[in-house]
């Protein structure tokens, strides 16, 4: 494809939603990258909170956690430029080993991975011993090693339900604990706020989920306030929202599911208008893709660490092969057990 075809592609999608300017600036950028990227033999997985000048033109596959790991395990490309935040670009390279994993810009974190360390995992296992532990994708490798098992929030009831245990430890996002505990009919506690000073497990017996209290920056900033209004101005809108949402914001939308759950829903859907609970970015996404649908601007909460990932970033990684990601052996092996568990689940 030539500069101008990209271009065309790009205006195509875009022409509604970014300046001229921009559009051919962009273009220019995605043209080289797209020449790069076939030079290296690399592939481009891009989540879906990606801004629009980069979600609509390099990327070979974009799709939510759980369909950008299937994509890393299927790839045979020589590198691997993720698109996406650190957690990600690390899920690739435990099922990569051999191949050169980038993250195009070195500080692209989530405050879900950062709210949980290996060693309070190790410390769960110590006070609930022989209970299965459940981590979200959305932690870095070695919370990922101490785990039995991943989920996404595409899996997760199932990734519980899969175990067929008296008992689960679900770490770290609470609302998504909690949402699934709801779905799955299970009672859950939160020891990290009472009686993990005092060492045992707690004496009431009456739980089957354990959880942690992390939480995304960007989901729990939505609120049952935010809906009432969407609905108020807007009778007929469908409020869809991300399962890292609180749960009663979760109960006041009409459906909830990872972010590829709301594209297809968007896609499939014969109603007007909808609000999207999540990072904004995805809602230009979804405009682009859909333009005789509405979304509803209330959004403006984009997230820091996905905003990091630019177009020039990503030439930049394709160029300058940086910022590679390495996870120890050791770590590596431990962790490709939990994921690979995942990926199994549907
Ligand atoms: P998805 O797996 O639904 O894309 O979610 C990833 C994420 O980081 C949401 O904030
Ligand atoms: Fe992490 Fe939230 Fe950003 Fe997703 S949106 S990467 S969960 S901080």
């Amino acid at each position: 494809m030539s500069a101008s075809e990209m271009y065309e592609k790009m205006k195509a999608r875009l022409g509604h939603v970014v300046p001229d300017a921009e559009l051919r600036y962009k273009a220019g950028l995605a043209d080289e990258i797209m020449r790069l990227k076939q030079e290296r033999n690399a592939v481009i997985l891009a989540h879906n909170y990606m801004e629009p000048a980069l979600y609509h033109s390099v990327p070979d596959f974009t799709g939510d956690s759980l369909e950008l790991s299937r994509k890393a395990a299927q790839s045979d490309k020589d590198v691997i430029v993720f698109c996406g935040v650190r957690f990600m670009a690390e899920t690739a390279k435990i099922l990569n080993p051999r191949r050169t994993v980038l993250l195009p810009a070195q500080r692209a974190g989530c405050s879900l991975a950062e709210s949980i360390t290996a060693e309070d995992v190790r410390k769960l296992k110590q006070q609930f011993p022989g209970v299965p532990v459940v981590t979200y994708v959305n932690t870095y490798a070695d919370v990922k090693a101490e785990s039995d098992i991943c989920c996404t929030s595409g899996n997760a009831a199932a990734v519980v339900n899969s175990l067929k245990a008296d008992r689960v430890i679900f770490l770290p996002d609470e609302f998504l604990a909690r949402n699934v505990a709801k779905e799955t009919g299970k009672r859950i506690i939160f020891p990290a706020r009472k009686s993990r000073r005092k060492g045992g497990a707690p004496e009431n017996l009456d739980y089957q989920m354990i959880g942690w209290t992390g939480s995304c920056e960007v989901h729990d900033r939505f609120t049952v306030e935010d809906v009432k209004n969407a609905r108020r101005q807007f009778p007929d809108v469908v409020v869809l929202a991300h399962p890292e949402c609180r749960p009663e914001v979760v109960r006041a939308s009409d459906f909830a599911g990872s972010t590829m759950a709301m594209v297809r829903y968007v896609k499939e859907s014969a109603a007007q208008r909808y609000l999207l609970l999540t990072e904004c970015s995805m809602g230009d996404n979804i405009a682009a893709e859909n333009p005789d649908k509405e979304m509803v601007r209330i959004c403006s909460i984009r997230c820091p660490h996905m905003n990091e990932i630019t177009l020039e970033d990503t030439l930049n990684s394709l160029k300058l092969n940086r910022y590679v990601v390495e996870v120890p052996e050791d770590i590596r092996v431990r962790a490709l057990r939990a994921v690979e568990r995942m990926i199994s689940i549907g």
